[in-house]
């Protein structure tokens, strides 16, 4: 095996070393992945045009098109051997038994939106399945309902939507351009989320493959693996080709406003107030909180911002009611509130202004940044002095672009089961945290410094979020709370520390699931669900798995 130049965070560089001495791969010739395809697809020509290779000129754009966190977008990034373009449920078949034939890793990449770049990335020979061109979308107005391939995105699927009714809407994402496959399997939430739960939690059916190859849907699949798919995290079961999904009523017209308060505007007992009111307020209204730093202009000393982003499922007069006699001290006034309709507030929650619809409908609209993310849930109150530690934090040197969002949960979300999906954090969140540092100058060299503000930033906030398990969202992914050991080589003990922080006690259902659906661990990246069999086959698992092809 061939030692890259690795110059990635040093999870990679850590698991790289542990794996090499290990793990021997079969060795195959990269006409034997094509031949099987072809063999496998029944057309030879015809799927030729569908796999790239370093030789073909274009194999650069196709990986790194899609690729959002710019630490990952290096020259000595790992590269797939192949990167196959499927164009209908037979590729993506083939794709699977040609690359457990041959010994490769297969990596999913719908939209290519995961935070630590586990779609496209990996420490062995590898085979990317890149779904974008499976990106069908069918609106059934009248059913309420609509079928959407995992390569599309969620902004063509809200611009679909919007195209056949006014009154429909769909709970999922912000930013337009994140992947319907990953988002799915791992919740995705927005600003629908307390009136109507998560994407996962509207999703009715859906059509996949299994490690054999075989095509399932909900009935053929059974219960366990369909409510596995629902928010298990993506990459770990199998590969979700479409996904029937219920849509929700919106009214013809909803309000947005936005207002910004910095500390001498009283922000740190706004923000206090927030925590207590945001998750109670009736379920039509959402407002999410952005939290930055910035150098005031006024005297060139630092301060916060809070921006308070509401979208609410009506008129701004009704509006003004809740937020007058709820959230008083926010003092929104009727010059604050633009009444629009739910898909032009889809644009405003994605930065958008002025812009046509069909922006929703570019997937290289938002601008790729240097990042690293986490992510908490709170359950009490986090008290003045607390937030005024964590304002000191954002102040410091060398954090980069810090940004904190905070979602307010309560509503649906507090009504669904913990177990109803994999996805559990439910009742008792008063709301979700995502620690954030961006940054567009210095690249990986500036990487380590504003990675350690963020992880000591996470430090100093463990006294005021949940506690045993400390809660994660998946969608979110962040290596830092743990991985699986070593390639191939997964043990239970292991997983469940970051598996119980995704998905507290429906982590066991998980591996149960696995175990039957994929005993040998063909669907594997660095945080999949373990199988229970990988502890019995510790240690040479793939090996032998590979070898006996
Ligand atoms: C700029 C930005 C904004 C975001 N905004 C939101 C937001 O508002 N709300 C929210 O909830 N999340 C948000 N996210 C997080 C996002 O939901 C996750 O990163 C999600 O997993 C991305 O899905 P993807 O298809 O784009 O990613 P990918 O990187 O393609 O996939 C993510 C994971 O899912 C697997 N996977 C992909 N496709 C499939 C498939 N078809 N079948 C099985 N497994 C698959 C991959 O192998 C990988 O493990 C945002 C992320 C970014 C970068
Ligand atoms: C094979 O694919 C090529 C290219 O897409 C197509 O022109 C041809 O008709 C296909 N042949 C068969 C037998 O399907
Ligand atoms: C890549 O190059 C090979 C060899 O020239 C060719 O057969 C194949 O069709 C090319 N792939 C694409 C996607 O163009
Ligand atoms: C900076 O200006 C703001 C706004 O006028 C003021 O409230 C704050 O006290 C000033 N800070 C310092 C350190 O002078
Ligand atoms: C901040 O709070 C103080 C005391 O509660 C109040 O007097 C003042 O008007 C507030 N300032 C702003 C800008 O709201
Ligand atoms: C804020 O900006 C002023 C003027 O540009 C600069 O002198 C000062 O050092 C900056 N402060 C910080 C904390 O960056
Ligand atoms: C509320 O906002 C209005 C308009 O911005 C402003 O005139 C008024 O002083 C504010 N009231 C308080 C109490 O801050
Ligand atoms: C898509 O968005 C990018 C980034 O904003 C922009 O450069 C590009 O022109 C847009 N493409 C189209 C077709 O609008
Ligand atoms: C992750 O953090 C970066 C940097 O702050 C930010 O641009 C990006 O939008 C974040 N992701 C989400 C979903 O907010």
């Amino acid at each position: 095996m061939k030692m890259v130049n690795f110059t990635l965070h040093h999870h990679f560089a850590f698991l790289f070393l542990l794996a090499a001495p290990m793990v021997a791969f079969a060795a195959s010739t990269p006409d034997d992945f094509l031949q099987c395809l072809s063999i496998h697809s029944g057309n030879t020509s015809a799927i030729s045009k569908l796999v790239y290779t370093p030789i073909n000129s274009s194999y650069y754009s196709v990986l790194d098109i899609t690729i959002q966190n710019l630490r990952f977008l290096t020259p000595s990034a790992p590269k797939p051997n192949y990167i196959v373009t499927p164009l209908d449920v037979s590729h993506v078949q083939a794709s699977i038994i040609c690359s457990r034939q041959c010994g490769l890793q297969m990596r999913t990449r719908s939209g290519g939106h995961d935070y630590e770049g586990l779609s496209y990335l990996s420490e062995v020979p590898f085979v990317i399945l890149e779904m974008a061109n499976l990106q069908a979308i069918s609106v059934e107005a009248e059913d309420k309902t609509a079928w959407v391939q995992s390569g599309a995105t969620i902004g063509e699927l809200y611009y679909r939507i919007a195209e056949k009714s006014k009154t429909l809407g769909f709970p999922a994402g912000l930013c337009p351009t994140v992947g319907v496959g990953g988002h799915f399997s791992g919740g995705g939430y927005g600003t629908l989320l307390r009136k109507y739960g998560l994407a996962a939690d509207n999703v009715i059916d859906a059509q996949l493959v299994d490690a054999q190859g075989r095509l399932l849907d909900r009935e053929s699949m059974g219960e366990d693996l369909f409510w596995a798919i629902r928010g298990g995290g993506g990459g770990s079961f199998c590969v979700v080709v479409s996904w029937k999904v219920k849509l929700v009523p919106v009214p013809s017209t909803v309000t947005v406003f936005k207002i910004l308060r910095t500390l001498e505007q009283n922000a740190t007992k706004l923000v206090h107030q927030w925590q207590l009111v945001a998750n109670k307020l009736p379920d039509d209204i959402f407002i999410t909180l952005m939290l930055q730093s910035y150098n005031s202009s006024l005297n060139g000393t630092m301060t916060m911002q809070a921006t308070f982003h509401t979208l609410y499922l009506g008129g701004a007069d009704s509006l003004l009611e809740v937020t007058s006699s709820r959230f008083p001290e926010l003092n929104v006034t009727r010059q604050d509130c633009n009444e629009m309709s739910w898909i032009e507030s889809v644009l405003n929650f994605a930065g958008f202004s002025g812009e046509p619809l069909e922006v929703l409908l570019n997937r290289s609209s938002n601008t790729k940044i240097f990042f690293k993310n986490k992510s908490d849930y709170v359950k009490e109150p986090i008290p003045e002095s607390g937030l005024e530690g964590m304002w000191e934090r954002f102040f410091e040197e060398d954090q980069g672009v810090p940004m904190m969002i905070w979602d307010p949960y309560g509503g649906k979300m507090a009504e669904i089961s913990e177990s109803a999906i994999p996805f559990p954090h439910r009742a008792g969140v008063l709301y979700m945290i995502q620690h954030t540092t961006g940054w567009t100058t210095g690249g990986n060299l500036v990487a380590p410094k504003h990675v350690s503000w963020i992880r000591s930033f996470y430090r100093y906030m463990a006294q005021y979020v949940s506690k045993s398990p400390r809660e994660a969202y998946i969608n979110y992914r962040d290596l830092d709370i743990g991985m699986n050991n070593v390639i191939g080589d997964t043990s239970y003990k292991q997983a469940s520390v970051w598996g119980k922080k995704y998905f507290k006690n429906n982590f066991d259902r998980l591996v149960q699931v696995k175990t039957a659906i994929d005993p040998d661990n063909f669907f594997w990246h660095e945080q999949s669900i373990p199988p229970f069999s990988s502890l019995k086959k510790r240690k040479n698992s793939r090996v032998s798995m590979y070898s006996s092809q």
